[in-house]
């Protein structure tokens, strides 16, 4: 705090000082009040200048762009105001070339377009207001050319909340440092960030990988988030594809953004002039008219919060040109979600784990083949030992009736290349053989009760189940010999199908 005010009384001090040498010198007050402009403006964005010759060649550029700023807005038929903000002090040939790195795409590129064939789209959007949008972030682009980065991050955290629910600010450092097929503070482009973000399997959280706003070294040691399958790119050149893009979730667009308009954007519905030599990469999160009838694209910058409509700009849609405004539908894509293992087979366990919670405790509810793809499903998403039990009990109680085939199924992956889990089948044969037996010595003290007709079908049905699995490689003789001796020996009449399998594991092995 004694910092701050002792730095305000300096700064206040030193523009009286400033008013009064004027005076002294005979200044006139337009000139006077520019000078004060240049502290102030100074002060605000903490220039420091190396000497006087610098000062003095930084203010005649500033005069001369507050100069041009004011006059614009004076003219006031424009649907948008200029600013004076952080670039003020830089001519425009400096702010195009020290800032914006886009890399513009040499030739065209085609992927499908899964927004194609939507026909209806709503009048306006704003993903902030459906919770898909991060703060505005600041690239420093006085330090560092990572719009592409700040660009393809707006994207993928957009996606990822639409998908997952879940806003999480994400790790454009990551991309600089680590994506080799851009270059970092020197530029870059999005498809290639996104291509990257793809095989990376996602990206550090921003707070897990900080931004430092210089290429530094690759951190291979951080856990990733929000992952993608890859990107599409959006067709080129017109505004319409572009809009059922934006409709249904962040885009990723190249723009042209060296113009002095854009430079000291700060309000309303830009209209350009600009040209379309594709140099910066922003996002387009929204779209919708504004009060004096103009459509626009709401999007999100990385210029930090004092440029701009807090970081945003309006910029004119539907203009005559199939390019857009500044080149805005030329070259825009957007990353796609990978509905994967770790998306949608989460949610796919949790509703199976919940409908097997509420069925209804009478066992026999259910026939036997929907156990079986219940539990073949619920070994497949790896779902907790409990849901598992619950299914092997079930079919254990009515396993008389389960066929060779249903027991296959609980033991093959969905392609029925590969064996998976008779750990399942093992103990359903053994639930219900310890059922039989209780029920046996309930009745009579009499193991050999143990072969009723239900337990001659199942040892019947075990051994020729055994038979057909034999013949697999990942198969060892002590599984097959596990599942063969849960079967009491007398309820094998004849032991003609077990050998049998036993034959066709020793022949194939
Ligand atoms: C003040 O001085 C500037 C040049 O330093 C000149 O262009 C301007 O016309 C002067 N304004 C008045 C009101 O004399
Ligand atoms: C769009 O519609 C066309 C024609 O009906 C069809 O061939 C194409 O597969 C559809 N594209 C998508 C992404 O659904
Ligand atoms: C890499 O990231 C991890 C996790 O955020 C961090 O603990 C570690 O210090 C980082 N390593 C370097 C060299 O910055």
């Amino acid at each position: 705090m004694v910092m701050t005010f002792s730095f305000k009384f300096i700064i206040i001090a030193f523009m009286l000082l400033t008013i009064l040498a004027s005076q002294a010198t005979c200044l006139n007050s337009s000139e006077a009040s520019m000078t004060v402009k240049h502290e102030q403006w100074t002060a605000k964005y903490r220039r420091v200048y190396k000497d006087a010759t610098e000062k003095a060649y930084r203010y005649k550029i500033f005069k001369k762009n507050v100069e041009f700023i004011e006059s614009f807005n004076k003219v006031g038929t424009w649907p948008y105001k200029l600013g004076i903000n952080v670039f003020a002090d830089l001519t425009n040939e400096e702010f195009q070339k020290a800032y914006n790195r886009y890399k513009p795409r040499e030739g065209g590129k085609s992927t499908p377009f899964k927004y194609g064939n939507i026909t209806s789209i709503p009048s306006s959007m704003d993903w902030r207001h459906k919770g898909a949008v991060t703060k505005v972030k600041d690239q420093n682009i006085e330090k560092c050319g990572s719009c592409w980065a700040f660009s393809a991050v707006a994207a993928v955290e957009g996606i990822h909340q639409i998908k997952t629910g879940e806003l999480i600010p994400l790790a454009e450092q990551e991309l600089v440092d680590c994506d080799r097929r851009n270059i970092g503070c020197d530029g870059g482009r999005m498809d290639y960030a996104f291509e990257f973000i793809g095989k990376n399997k996602g990206l550090a959280t921003e707070s897990n990988y900080p931004y430092k706003a210089i290429t530094g070294t690759c951190n291979k040691s951080v856990t990733h988030d929000a992952k993608i399958s890859g990107y599409e790119v959006v067709p080129a050149n017109t505004e319409s594809a572009l809009l059922k893009a934006v409709a249904h979730q962040p885009i990723s667009v190249a723009i042209d953004g060296s113009s002095l308009g854009f430079q000291f954007y700060k309000s309303g519905v830009f209209t350009g002039h600009c040209n379309t030599f594709l140099d910066h990469g922003v996002a387009v999160v929204g779209y919708g008219t504004s009060k004096d009838g103009i459509k626009y694209w709401l999007v999100k910058n990385s210029y930090g919060i004092k440029w701009g409509e807090n970081g945003y700009i309006r910029m004119q849609r539907n203009i005559k040109a199939k390019k857009g405004l500044c080149g805005i539908a030329m070259d825009a894509s957007y990353p796609t979600y990978l509905e994967d293992d770790s998306n949608l087979r989460t949610r796919r366990r949790e509703l199976l784990e919940s409908i097997v919670s509420l069925f209804p405790s009478e066992k026999s509810a259910f026939p036997v083949n929907f156990l079986s793809c219940l539990l073949r499903a619920a070994i497949f998403l790896g779902a907790s030992s409990s849901c598992k039990n619950e299914l092997e009990k079930r079919i254990s109680a009515i396993l008389e009736h389960v066929t060779v085939d249903d027991l296959l199924v609980l033991s093959f992956t969905y392609d029925g290349e590969r064996l998976f889990d008779l750990e399942s089948v093992r103990k359903i044969i053994s639930g219900f053989v310890d059922k039989e037996k209780s029920v046996a010595v309930f009745n009579a003290g009499d193991f050999r009760e143990v072969s009723s007709t239900a337990m001659l079908r199942v040892a019947k049905n075990v051994d020729v189940y055994l038979g057909e699995i034999a013949s697999f490689p990942e198969l060892g003789i002590s599984k097959i010999n596990g599942i063969a001796v849960l079967v009491p020996k007398e309820a094998r009449k004849i032991d003609d199908d077990l050998y049998r399998a036993v034959d066709i594991y020793l022949k194939v092995q």
